[in-house]
C-alpha cells in the first residue's frame, strides 16, 4: 500500500512536471484551476507542444504508459489528432532481460533441462519489448531453427501496479471534472487493461496464429510462422524461424528485384480478406512485424509476427464499414452521416445535415488531390476526427481496424506510392455484398440461426405474460384519474398491439424454423 503510494506521487510528479494539468485545464472549467494555479509545478514551463509533453511524461512513467499512449494514439474519438500524431511515435523497446533468466523460465514452464530441448540457444535476443523477448534457437530433435518468445520475468506485476494506478487516476479524473467524463478514460484504461493481458499469455497469441493459419490454408499470400505446441506455454512460445526481408527495407526488395507494385496490392487483399471474409484481422500490422518472402521475387508473399492483438467486427458493423467505404469513395456524404448516425458512432439525436457539412468539409480538400495520392485510411481518420464534436464514440474494434488500414495503406504507398487502394477494394466489395446477400446464402443463414429464433420464442409465453401483466397494474394504478385514464389507456391499447405483433412475428419465425428443421 505505502508503495503504491509512492509510485502514485511519482507519476503524479512526472505528469505535473510535463504540466499535463495545463491539457486537464483544457477540458475543464471547473474551480480545480485554482488549485492548479497555486501548484509548484505552476514554475515548470515547458515549451514543447502538448502531445510532446504527454509523450515525455509516459516516456518516464514507464513501458505500461508507453504502450497505453501507443494505443491511445489510435483514438480520434477520445483524443485530436495533434496528440495523437505525437503519441503514435512511441516505441516499446526495451533493455533485454538476461538469458540466464530467459532460460530459467523455459526450463520452468517446459520441465526439462534447456539442452534437451535445444541444440543451440542464442544468449543475444533479437528484440526486446515491455511484455516479451525473442530469442534465435535451434530445436534438438529436428534441428528446425525456431525462435523462442518468452515473457518478462516480473512484468505481471507490473502491469497489475500500473493499471490500478491508471484506473485511480482516470477514476479522479473523471470524478472532478465533468467535461472530461466524455473522454471515458476509465473505460479506455479497462480496455487496455483486456488486450494488455491478452499480450501476456503466449498461449493466446499462439491461438490466433493457428487460426490464422488455418484462413491462409488455400491462399499463399501471407505465411504464417508455425508453432511448436508441446514447447509453448503461458509464459513461452516457441515457433518456426523465419527468414524474409523486413517490409520497410525497400532498397533490398528493390536490389532483389522485387515486383513492388504486386506487393502493395497483396497487402491490401490480405486486409480485404482478413476484415470481410475472415473477420478476424492481425491488428497490428507494423513494419517491424511484417516480411516479404522473395523466393521469387515476381510472385511476393508476407510473412508476419506477432498476433498478440487480433480484430473481430460484429456481423452490422462489418456491413457498414463496406457500406462506408463504399460512400466514402463515392463522395456520398449524406450516407456517410446517415451510417454514423444510423449505428450510433455519433450521437444519434445529431443534426444529420449538420454532420453531412462537417464531413464534406473535412473530406474535400482531400478530393481535390488526384485519387492515387489519397490515402483511404487517413481519409476515414479525417472523418472520424471531424465527427467529434458529434459525440464520436466507436468500438475498440473499429479503431483497430482503422489503425489497420492506416498501417497496410502506409506501407503499399511506401513500396508503390501509385497504390490506388480504391482500384482494389470496389471490385472487392461490390464481390462481398452480391454473395452476401445472394437468396441461397439467406436460406443458410435462416437454417443457422433457427435454434435462436426457438430459444426466443421458448421465453416469449413468460415475457409476453409480464409484460401484460404489466400493462394490466398500470390498467390499474390508473383508474384514479379520468382524464389521464383515457391517455393511458390508449398507450396501453398499443402496447399490447406491440406485444401481439411480436408474438405473431415469434410465431412466423417460429414456424418457418421447424419448415427448415423438417
Ligand atoms: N518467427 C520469427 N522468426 C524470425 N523473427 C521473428 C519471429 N518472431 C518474431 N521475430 C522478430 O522478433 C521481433 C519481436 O517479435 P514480436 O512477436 O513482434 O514481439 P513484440 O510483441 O514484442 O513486438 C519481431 O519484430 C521480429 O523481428
Ligand atoms: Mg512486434
Amino acid at each position: 500500500m505505502h508503495k503504491d503510494i509512492i509510485r502514485l506521487l511519482r507519476i503524479a510528479n512526472i505528469f505535473f512536471k510535463a504540466r499535463i494539468d495545463l491539457l486537464i485545464k483544457e477540458y475543464s472549467s471547473s474551480n480545480w484551476n485554482l488549485v492548479f494555479f497555486f501548484s509548484p509545478w505552476q514554475f515548470f514551463s515547458s515549451s514543447l507542444p502538448r502531445g510532446e509533453r504527454l509523450v515525455v511524461a509516459l516516456e518516464e512513467a514507464g513501458p505500461i504508459f508507453i504502450k497505453f499512449g501507443q494505443l491511445l494514439s489510435t483514438r480520434p474519438d477520445i483524443i485530436p489528432a495533434d496528440i495523437a500524431k505525437s503519441l503514435s511515435r512511441l516505441q516499446d523497446n526495451l533493455k533485454p532481460f538476461s538469458s540466464d533468466e530467459a532460460k530459467k523460465i523455459i526450463t520452468n514452464e517446459l520441465n526439462k533441462p534447456i539442452q534437451e530441448i535445444f541444440s543451440s540457444f542464442e544468449d543475444k535476443p533479437i528484440a526486446a519489448a515491455s511484455i516479451a523477448q525473442v530469442h534465435k534457437a535451434k530445436l534438438r530433435k529436428s534441428n528446425e531453427e525456431v525462435v523462442v518468445k518468452v515473457v518478462r520475468p516480473g512484468i505481471e506485476k507490473i502491469i497489475f501496479r500500473d493499471i490500478s494506478l491508471m484506473k485511480r487516476i482516470a477514476r479522479f479524473i473523471e470524478n472532478r471534472f465533468s467535461e472530461a467524463k466524455r473522454l471515458r478514460l476509465l473505460d479506455l484504461v479497462m480496455e487496455y487493461e483486456t488486450v494488455i493481458n491478452s499480450e501476456l499469455d503466449m498461449r493466446i497469441e499462439s491461438s490466433n496464429m493457428k487460426q490464422t493459419k488455418i484462413h491462409f490454408e488455400e491462399n499463399d499470400l501471407l505465411h504464417v510462422p508455425k508453432v511448436y505446441l508441446e514447447l509453448t506455454t503461458k509464459k513461452v512460445l516457441t515457433m518456426e524461424r523465419i527468414s524474409g526481408i523486413p517490409i520497410d527495407n525497400i532498397s533490398m526488395l528493390e536490389k532483389k528485384g522485387v515486383n513492388l507494385q504486386l506487393l502493395a496490392e497483396r497487402g491490401v487483399e490480405i486486409f480485404l480478406k482478413q476484415v470481410f471474409i475472415d473477420n478476424f484481422f492481425h491488428a497490428d500490422m507494423h513494419p517491424g512485424n511484417i516480411f516479404v518472402n522473395i523466393e521469387d521475387p515476381s510472385n511476393p508473399s508476407y510473412v508476419a509476427v506477432d498476433y498478440a492483438i487480433v480484430g473481430t467486427l460484429k456481423e452490422e458493423e462489418q456491413f457498414q464499414i463496406g457500406r462506408m467505404l463504399m460512400s466514402v469513395v463515392q463522395r456520398n456524404f449524406k450516407e456517410i452521416a446517415t451510417i454514423m448516425i444510423d449505428v450510433k458512432w455519433v450521437n444519434p439525436s445529431s443534426n444529420p445535415i449538420e454532420l453531412e457539412r462537417t464531413i464534406r468539409v473535412a473530406c474535400e480538400p482531400v478530393f481535390e488531390q488526384p485519387m492515387e495520392k489519397i490515402k483511404f485510411g487517413e481519409l476515414l481518420l479525417d472523418i472520424f476526427e471531424s465527427a467529434r464534436s458529434f459525440d464520436l464514440n466507436m468500438q475498440p474494434s473499429l479503431m483497430l481496424l482503422q489503425k489497420t488500414l492506416i498501417n497496410i495503406e502506409g506501407l503499399g504507398k511506401q513500396l508503390f506510392p501509385k497504390l490506388d487502394f480504391w482500384s482494389i477494394a470496389d471490385p472487392f466489395l461490390q464481390n462481398w455484398i452480391t454473395e452476401r446477400y445472394d437468396p441461397s446464402k439467406i436460406t443458410e443463414w435462416a437454417q443457422s440461426n433457427a435454434i435462436h429464433w426457438i430459444e426466443k420464442a421458448r421465453k416469449l409465453p413468460e415475457t409476453a405474460e409480464s409484460a401484460l401483466n404489466q400493462l394490466n397494474k398500470l390498467e390499474q394504478y390508473n383508474r384514479d384519474s379520468e382524464d389521464r385514464h383515457t391517455e393511458l389507456m390508449a398507450k396501453v391499447l398499443r402496447e399490447q398491439r406491440t406485444v401481439y405483433l411480436a408474438l405473431v412475428t415469434i410465431m412466423i419465425g417460429l414456424g418457418v424454423s421447424f419448415w427448415f428443421f423438417r
